[in-house]
Protein backbone atom coordinates (compact mmCIF):
# COMPACT_ATOMS: atom_id res chain seq x y z
CA UNK A 1 0.00 0.00 0.00
CA UNK A 2 1.42 3.71 -1.24
CA UNK A 3 1.74 5.68 1.82
CA UNK A 4 0.43 9.71 1.41
CA UNK A 5 2.86 11.65 3.52
CA UNK A 6 2.71 15.19 4.98
CA UNK A 7 6.08 17.07 4.94
CA UNK A 8 5.97 20.30 7.38
CA UNK A 9 8.59 22.68 6.55
CA UNK A 10 9.19 26.47 7.47
CA UNK A 11 11.83 27.63 4.77
CA UNK A 12 13.32 26.88 1.63
CA UNK A 13 12.23 23.39 1.56
CA UNK A 14 15.19 21.97 -0.10
CA UNK A 15 14.98 18.59 1.86
CA UNK A 16 11.39 18.72 0.83
CA UNK A 17 12.27 18.99 -3.16
CA UNK A 18 14.28 16.16 -2.53
CA UNK A 19 11.84 14.08 -1.16
CA UNK A 20 9.09 14.93 -3.82
CA UNK A 21 11.48 14.16 -6.40
CA UNK A 22 11.93 11.13 -4.87
CA UNK A 23 8.36 10.22 -4.46
CA UNK A 24 7.79 11.03 -8.18
CA UNK A 25 9.28 7.97 -8.89
CA UNK A 26 6.45 5.72 -9.41
CA UNK A 27 8.38 2.86 -7.81
CA UNK A 28 8.83 4.69 -4.42
CA UNK A 29 6.18 3.40 -1.68
CA UNK A 30 5.17 6.69 -0.81
CA UNK A 31 3.56 9.72 -2.28
CA UNK A 32 3.05 13.51 -1.14
CA UNK A 33 -0.43 13.81 0.05
CA UNK A 34 0.23 17.80 1.65
CA UNK A 35 2.89 19.88 2.80
CA UNK A 36 2.49 22.10 5.48
CA UNK A 37 4.03 25.42 6.64
CA UNK A 38 3.85 27.29 9.53
CA UNK A 39 5.18 30.59 7.70
CA UNK A 40 2.76 31.94 4.54
CA UNK A 41 6.36 32.98 3.44
CA UNK A 42 8.19 29.81 3.34
CA UNK A 43 9.91 28.98 -0.31
CA UNK A 44 9.21 25.86 0.09
CA UNK A 45 5.24 26.44 -0.63
CA UNK A 46 5.70 27.58 -4.31
CA UNK A 47 7.90 24.90 -5.14
CA UNK A 48 5.49 22.12 -3.63
CA UNK A 49 2.80 23.88 -5.62
CA UNK A 50 5.00 24.50 -8.95
CA UNK A 51 4.58 20.25 -8.95
CA UNK A 52 1.27 19.83 -8.34
CA UNK A 53 1.59 19.25 -4.48
CA UNK A 54 -1.31 20.72 -2.11
CA UNK A 55 0.09 23.18 0.45
CA UNK A 56 -1.47 24.46 3.44
CA UNK A 57 -0.29 27.81 5.71
CA UNK A 58 -0.77 27.05 9.57
CA UNK A 59 1.05 30.07 11.83
CA UNK A 60 2.00 29.44 15.26
CA UNK A 61 1.81 33.19 15.56
CA UNK A 62 -1.09 34.11 17.84
CA UNK A 63 -2.21 30.59 18.88
CA UNK A 64 -1.24 28.77 22.32
CA UNK A 65 0.94 25.75 21.52
CA UNK A 66 -2.10 23.22 21.95
CA UNK A 67 -4.37 25.53 19.26
CA UNK A 68 -1.67 25.35 16.48
CA UNK A 69 -1.24 21.46 17.52
CA UNK A 70 -5.04 21.20 17.13
CA UNK A 71 -5.52 22.76 13.31
CA UNK A 72 -2.01 20.54 12.50
CA UNK A 73 -3.33 17.52 13.32
CA UNK A 74 -6.94 17.87 11.69
CA UNK A 75 -5.15 18.96 8.32
CA UNK A 76 -2.57 16.17 8.62
CA UNK A 77 -5.95 13.35 9.32
CA UNK A 78 -7.94 15.09 6.93
CA UNK A 79 -5.02 14.35 4.26
CA UNK A 80 -5.21 11.03 5.86
CA UNK A 81 -1.61 10.88 6.16
CA UNK A 82 0.56 8.31 7.27
CA UNK A 83 3.79 9.65 7.62
CA UNK A 84 5.10 13.16 8.66
CA UNK A 85 8.70 14.17 7.55
CA UNK A 86 9.92 17.06 9.04
CA UNK A 87 11.87 18.98 6.75
CA UNK A 88 13.07 22.60 8.08
CA UNK A 89 10.06 22.56 10.98
CA UNK A 90 11.14 25.47 13.03
CA UNK A 91 8.71 24.48 15.79
CA UNK A 92 9.13 21.67 18.71
CA UNK A 93 6.15 19.41 18.80
CA UNK A 94 4.81 18.43 22.19
CA UNK A 95 4.94 15.25 23.99
CA UNK A 96 0.93 15.13 23.51
CA UNK A 97 1.51 15.90 19.44
CA UNK A 98 3.68 13.42 19.11
CA UNK A 99 1.99 10.70 20.89
CA UNK A 100 -0.87 10.92 18.76
CA UNK A 101 1.31 9.97 15.96
CA UNK A 102 3.30 7.00 17.61
CA UNK A 103 5.90 5.89 15.58
CA UNK A 104 5.28 8.08 12.13
CA UNK A 105 6.88 10.85 12.02
CA UNK A 106 10.58 11.60 10.71
CA UNK A 107 12.96 14.67 11.00
CA UNK A 108 16.37 15.53 9.45
CA UNK A 109 18.54 17.02 11.80
CA UNK A 110 22.13 18.88 10.46
CA UNK A 111 24.58 16.73 12.68
CA UNK A 112 26.18 13.47 13.09
CA UNK A 113 23.25 12.76 16.45
CA UNK A 114 23.61 12.43 19.44
CA UNK A 115 26.44 15.13 18.80
CA UNK A 116 25.43 18.53 18.85
CA UNK A 117 21.77 18.47 19.34
CA UNK A 118 19.54 21.88 18.84
CA UNK A 119 20.49 24.84 16.60
CA UNK A 120 23.41 26.55 15.53
CA UNK A 121 24.59 22.72 14.74
CA UNK A 122 27.45 23.70 12.31
CA UNK A 123 29.08 25.91 14.74
CA UNK A 124 28.93 23.44 17.54
CA UNK A 125 30.89 21.07 14.91
CA UNK A 126 33.53 23.95 14.29
CA UNK A 127 34.20 24.61 17.88
CA UNK A 128 34.36 21.12 18.97
CA UNK A 129 36.80 20.43 16.22
CA UNK A 130 35.25 17.31 14.98
CA UNK A 131 36.96 16.28 11.21
CA UNK A 132 33.96 14.58 10.45
CA UNK A 133 29.95 16.14 10.53
CA UNK A 134 26.90 15.45 8.68
CA UNK A 135 23.33 14.45 8.73
CA UNK A 136 21.00 12.36 11.01
CA UNK A 137 17.09 11.08 10.13
CA UNK A 138 15.70 9.66 13.16
CA UNK A 139 12.36 9.32 14.09
CA UNK A 140 10.99 11.82 16.20
CA UNK A 141 9.98 11.04 19.94
CA UNK A 142 8.92 13.30 23.14
CA UNK A 143 13.25 13.87 23.14
CA UNK A 144 14.28 17.01 21.12
CA UNK A 145 16.71 15.12 18.36
CA UNK A 146 16.64 11.99 20.32
CA UNK A 147 14.56 9.17 18.65
CA UNK A 148 15.89 6.30 17.28
CA UNK A 149 18.22 6.65 14.17
CA UNK A 150 17.15 5.54 10.35
CA UNK A 151 20.27 6.93 8.73
CA UNK A 152 23.24 9.04 8.77
CA UNK A 153 25.53 10.81 6.13
CA UNK A 154 28.97 11.53 6.51
CA UNK A 155 30.84 14.39 5.25
CA UNK A 156 34.46 15.71 6.38
CA UNK A 157 34.70 18.88 7.80
CA UNK A 158 37.52 20.83 6.29
CA UNK A 159 39.98 23.33 7.75
CA UNK A 160 38.86 26.03 5.94
CA UNK A 161 35.47 25.87 6.80
CA UNK A 162 32.82 28.27 8.38
CA UNK A 163 29.25 27.21 9.46
CA UNK A 164 28.19 28.14 6.05
CA UNK A 165 30.30 25.81 3.90
CA UNK A 166 29.88 23.60 6.27
CA UNK A 167 26.38 23.81 6.12
CA UNK A 168 26.42 23.69 2.48
CA UNK A 169 28.12 20.82 2.30
CA UNK A 170 25.83 19.05 4.78
CA UNK A 171 22.78 19.69 2.94
CA UNK A 172 23.96 17.71 -0.29
CA UNK A 173 24.34 14.65 2.15
CA UNK A 174 20.60 15.63 3.11
CA UNK A 175 19.17 15.69 -0.01
CA UNK A 176 20.50 12.26 -0.54
CA UNK A 177 19.87 10.20 2.91
CA UNK A 178 16.01 11.67 3.74
CA UNK A 179 14.73 10.21 0.71
CA UNK A 180 16.67 6.95 1.04
CA UNK A 181 15.73 7.11 4.77
CA UNK A 182 12.07 7.40 4.20
CA UNK A 183 12.28 4.64 1.78
CA UNK A 184 14.32 2.72 4.90
CA UNK A 185 11.41 3.74 7.28
CA UNK A 186 8.68 2.06 4.99
CA UNK A 187 10.49 -0.93 4.99
CA UNK A 188 13.13 -1.15 1.89
CA UNK A 189 16.40 -2.71 2.25
CA UNK A 190 19.20 -0.95 3.67
CA UNK A 191 21.59 0.92 1.73
CA UNK A 192 25.05 2.08 1.90
CA UNK A 193 26.68 4.65 -0.86
CA UNK A 194 30.11 5.46 -0.57
CA UNK A 195 31.46 8.99 -2.75
CA UNK A 196 34.07 11.00 -2.59
CA UNK A 197 32.33 13.52 -0.48
CA UNK A 198 30.67 11.32 1.60
CA UNK A 199 29.17 8.20 2.81
CA UNK A 200 25.76 8.19 3.71
CA UNK A 201 24.34 4.31 5.40
CA UNK A 202 20.77 4.04 5.49
C1 LIG B 1 18.20 21.42 7.07
O1 LIG B 1 19.56 21.66 7.23
C2 LIG B 1 17.72 20.45 8.10
O2 LIG B 1 18.66 19.54 8.52
C3 LIG B 1 17.34 21.35 9.24
O3 LIG B 1 16.83 22.51 8.64
C4 LIG B 1 17.38 22.66 7.34
C5 LIG B 1 16.24 22.81 6.38
O4 LIG B 1 16.63 23.21 5.09
N1 LIG B 1 16.42 20.67 10.12
P1 LIG B 1 15.59 23.17 3.91
O5 LIG B 1 14.41 24.04 4.28
O6 LIG B 1 15.18 21.73 3.70
O7 LIG B 1 16.32 23.71 2.71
Amino acid sequence: MTTRVAILISGLGSNMVALLDAMADAAFPAVPALVISNRADAAGLEKAQAVGVATQVIPHRGKTKPQFERELDEALRAANVGLICLAGFMRVLSADFVSAWPGKILNIHPSLLPAFRGLHVHEQALEAGVKVSGCTVHWVTAELDGGPIIGQGVVPVRDADNPATLAARVQRAEHIVYPAALARALGKEPETLETSDFLFVV
